[in-house]
């Protein structure tokens, strides 16, 4: 995926604010850090078109872990379902340390982060207009969003030979996304 232009794929919300050298594809002030990354393989999950999980403000947060923002719906017993490319967009986002939930802050405005770069009034600004509380203890915890692929196709010269996906180390890990081995060998879902 991204054949032509860059796109983002990892975003840390956590070093915003500092004075350091500006670049669209590495750091703004009021951003933080970025991974930017060209003609990367997809990540590829089973998809039936349905989201079974997507987050809502206020839902809980385990910041020892990733907290999904969205998650395809599918498995290998879904017959519906289809093994899918996704663009997994990786983020180190704030969240209420008490509360152990996600916090949107206000960016915009005479308060808002990008005029202060003052996280605590950021979010004291957004209570009201969520209406999700803040303790006023932040810290910064790992998400995780799912992007379906359903463009920028590789020209026919680069389309996946056998043994792109049929190799020890092929772009299909066949047992986390539910074989007992590569189909090859062991037959594909239905013989299952
Ligand atoms: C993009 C990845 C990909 C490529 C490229 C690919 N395969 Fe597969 N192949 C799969 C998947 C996924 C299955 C399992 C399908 C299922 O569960 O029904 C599979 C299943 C199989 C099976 C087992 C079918 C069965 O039901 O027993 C054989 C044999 C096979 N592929 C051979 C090939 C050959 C030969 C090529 C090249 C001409 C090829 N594959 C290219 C992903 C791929």
């Amino acid at each position: 995926m991204a054949v032509k232009d860059p796109t983002k794929t990892y975003w840390d919300w956590s070093t915003a604010g500092q004075d350091l050298p500006e670049d669209h594809y590495t750091y703004l002030k009021i951003k933080g850090s970025f991974v930017y990354q060209t003609d990367f393989k997809p990540t590829y999950t089973w998809f039936n078109g349905n989201l079974s999980y997507r987050y809502l403000l206020g839902d809980p947060v385990d910041p020892t872990r990733p907290t999904f923002i969205n998650r395809p719906a599918g498995s290998i017993d879904d017959p519906t379902a289809r093994i899918f490319p996704f663009k997994v967009h990786i983020a180190n986002q704030p969240y209420d340390t008490i509360n152990d939930y996600l916090l949107q802050p206000i960016t915009a405005g005479e308060n808002g982060y990008w005029t202060n770069f003052d996280w605590d009034l950021a979010f004291r600004l957004a209570e009201p207009i969520t209406g999700v509380k803040y303790s006023g203890s932040y810290g910064f915890a790992e998400t995780w969003m799912y992007w379906p692929t359903t463009h920028m196709v590789q020209p026919k010269e680069s389309a996946l030979q056998c043994t792109d996906c049929h190799a020890e180390d092929g772009r299909l890990d066949w047992e986390a996304l539910g074989y007992p081995g590569d189909p090859v060998e062991w037959g594909g879902r239905f013989d299952q």
